[in-house]
């Protein structure tokens, strides 16, 4: 019988068509090379240590609120427990290559960490839909729904990252398409300040169900922009995937969810060369990307640092979901 598993799972980045992803469009999403880590053993109690979080052997019940960061365990639990058909008991540890803060997807690559070292302890192997749908149903249960549309407020392209890992397409209502596998000249910088998704995509949906007809046409240019930086991505024309970036970043401007920051860093890093620039994730703070080739780099570098941005070095197109250890 197993008794410990370690299991971890990518953080993400939002290349292009974030909030228009959440409303049934395309978006492009890559893996990157920090990861979220769980490590669960058999007990007779369920309890969660994180030294980031500042929880040690905190007690895990069923029927309690708790914050959101412990939220995301609790119901992978539940989830898990109930596609077993009986309850589940582990000693959990957590702890993540990445700051929260940052925008990387940590609540969607935990959610999946645990729900494969879960079932790891249980010998089971859940094929990549399986794991995606109970995954999915997790973040679901704690980020919820739009009260008017009843939409849920997550798209599902982060838990889709963490589980497949590489380059991919995503869409909600198709399956997921892997892209190449090279790496992209891409700089990542963080704002320094963070922001609440759930807040920002209910923004949008809200100004939608009041703009219908604006939205859904940003919504379809959007989806078009994906189309034409797949192409780009496949012939790894920068300058292209550059300028499709900042059009990208126009349109997320349009919806609201830029800010000051945000456009200073973006518009920074243009003017010091690079081809092109824009907020990723659900905006209002987080982190830009940037399209940079290797001789314009620390211009661009430089320019980001005197805008208050800090650079975040990461490589893309990391491993998916993995169990790293069963004893
Ligand atoms: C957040 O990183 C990206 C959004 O599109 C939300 C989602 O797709 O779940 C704003």
């Amino acid at each position: 019988m197993t008794e410990t598993c370690i299991a971890s799972a990518p953080g993400k980045l939002a290349l292009f068509g974030e909030h228009a992803v959440v409303h049934g469009r395309h978006c492009i999403v890559t893996a990157i090379d920090k990861r979220m880590w769980v490590k669960v053993t058999r007990s007779n109690q369920t309890i969660l240590t994180s030294k980031q979080m500042g929880l040690y052997n905190y007690i895990i019940k069923d029927g309690v609120n708790y914050p959101k960061e412990v939220a995301y365990v609790a119901r992978a639990i539940q989830r898990v427990s109930g596609y077993l058909g009986r309850p589940i008991k582990a000693e959990i540890e957590t702890w993540s290559d990445f700051s929260a803060d940052y925008g990387f997807g940590s609540s969607s690559a935990v959610t999946v960490s645990i729900i494969k070292a879960l079932m790891c302890m249980n010998d089971l192997e859940l094929n990549d839909k399986t794991l995606f749908e109970l995954s999915y149903g997790t973040v679901i249960d704690v980020q919820g729904r739009h009260n008017k549309s009843g939409q849920p407020l997550a798209s599902g392209f982060d838990v889709a990252a963490a589980i497949y890992g590489g380059t991919i397409d995503f869409s909600k209502n198709e399956v997921v398409v892997p892209l190449r596998s090279g790496q992209i000249p891409l700089l990542v910088a963080y704002s320094g300040s963070k922001a609440s998704t759930v807040e920002l995509v209910n923004r949008v949906t809200e100004l939608c169900l009041d703009h219908k007809v604006f939205c859904e046409a940003l919504f379809n240019i959007s989806d078009q922009i994906v189309q034409l930086a797949k192409g780009a991505l496949a012939v790894e024309n920068w300058e292209e995937l550059g300028k499709l970036m900042t059009i990208n970043h126009g349109l997320l401007s349009s919806l609201g969810v830029s800010s000051i920051k945000l456009d200073s860093l973006v518009s920074a890093s243009i003017n010091a060369g690079a081809y092109g620039a824009k907020l990723s994730g659900a905006g209002g703070g987080d982190c830009i990307i940037a399209i940079v080739e290797r001789d314009t780099r620390l211009k661009v570098e430089n320019a980001i640092k005197r805008e208050g941005g800090t650079i975040i070095n990461v490589n893309l197109n990391a491993e998916g979901a993995r169990i790293d250890k069963k004893d």
